[in-house]
């Protein structure tokens, strides 16, 4: 075991550590300088056949060296990860400064706001949402309703018919035929809310449009008056217009109710029409097989574009029906 041996090994493995240009490099010179097979490993192992005299300078002499290449290698490690640190840094750098596709967020449209808004008040209230299809037959959507065949409401000016006419289906020009569908399908005591989107043969302009929305109510129960019916739309009217809003009830005539009235509200200091109302007419409810001995019920429909104006001040109908974003925003529901 001679000193200029050992003086060796650790230049080899100074030299071996310093060659090593990364960490798998530098794992691999570890290994061969001190590994179970590095000469100074062997070097170490064999001191045990020395005699004690020998053992005694050999094992300064090894200890020394092992020391100084234990010493390199850390020396090396450092520096092989620090560079290594670095170039991570500078591969997975993220630039903050680039401008990003930004995507605005989605929202409800004001007309499903508000008759989410219905919806919710009524089901609090034990009602159920029923829906009926937008092609009906004339039949339901007039005939059933209590609406002849004469009617002005029938002619072409106002009813979008679908083709061939002798069909009889029609685009609904109202909710109330989702009144027949429950009764027809469903006993007393009814309680529904029927929102939905109806069409009527109209020019878009400020105030109208062809395709638009409407919620009906309809309750069919023993003992039902029209005290019922004024005390749901007071709770109604408040729920949409605020606590301070007045409504009252002007004599009015629809075929499917009797007596029948349109609802006004008193808001922002004036009178406005909010939508019809009245009695179910027992004809109608004869017309679905409900005994008008046992049973009476009230019927009341809205206009949701006409609502929204009014709450909201909107004073042109394109606004709503045109789907301009900066017109919904400002309605502010995310999703
Ligand atoms: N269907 C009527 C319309 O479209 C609105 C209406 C009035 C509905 C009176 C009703 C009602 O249920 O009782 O103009």
């Amino acid at each position: 075991m001679n000193p200029a041996d050992i003086a060796s090994w650790i230049s080899d493995a100074q030299k071996a550590f310093s060659a090593a240009s990364d960490l798998d490099q530098l794992k691999v010179a570890r290994l061969a300088h001190t590994g179970d097979k590095a000469p100074i490993s062997l070097a170490s192992r064999s001191l045990g056949t020395l005699s004690p005299e020998e053992k005694a300078s050999a094992g300064k002499l090894i200890g020394d060296a092992k020391a100084a290449i234990a010493e390199a290698l850390a020396s090396a490690t450092d520096k092989l990860e620090a560079s290594r640190d670095a170039k991570v840094l500078l591969e997975e750098v993220v630039d903050i400064t680039l401008p990003v596709q930004r995507t605005h967020r989605g929202g409800l449209h004001p007309i499903s706001i508000i008759k989410n808004e219905i919806s919710d008040f009524f089901i609090e209230q034990g009602y159920a949402v029923e829906e009926g299809p937008e092609l009906e037959s004339g039949w339901l959507n007039f005939d059933a309703l209590n609406i002849p065949a004469d009617h002005p409401a029938r002619t072409m000016q106002d009813t979008f018919f679908i083709e061939p006419v002798e069909s009889g289906v029609v685009l609904r020009t109202h909710t109330s035929p989702v009144q027949i569908r429950t009764m027809l399908t469903q006993e007393p005591p009814i309680y529904v809310i029927c929102p939905g989107r109806t069409f009527r043969a109209d020019e878009l302009d400020a105030t109208h449009s062809p395709v638009f929305h409407q919620v009906e109510g309809l309750v069919v129960d023993k003992g039902i008056t029209m005290a019922h019916l004024k005390g749901t739309l007071d709770n109604f009217a408040r729920h949409m217009f605020g606590p301070d809003v007045t409504t009252r009830l002007r004599p009015s005539f629809f075929p499917f109710t009797e007596p029948s009235a349109e609802v006004d509200i008193f808001f922002n200091n004036r009178w406005i029409e909010w939508g019809g109302c009245g009695m179910v007419n027992p004809k109608v409810l004869a017309t679905c097989g409900i005994d008008t001995d046992v049973y009476s019920g009230f019927a009341f429909g809205m206009g949701l574009e006409r609502t929204l104006m009014v709450r909201h001040g909107i004073t042109d109908m394109h606004d709503i029906v045109e789907g301009d974003l900066r017109f919904t925003r400002q309605f502010g529901v995310g999703l």
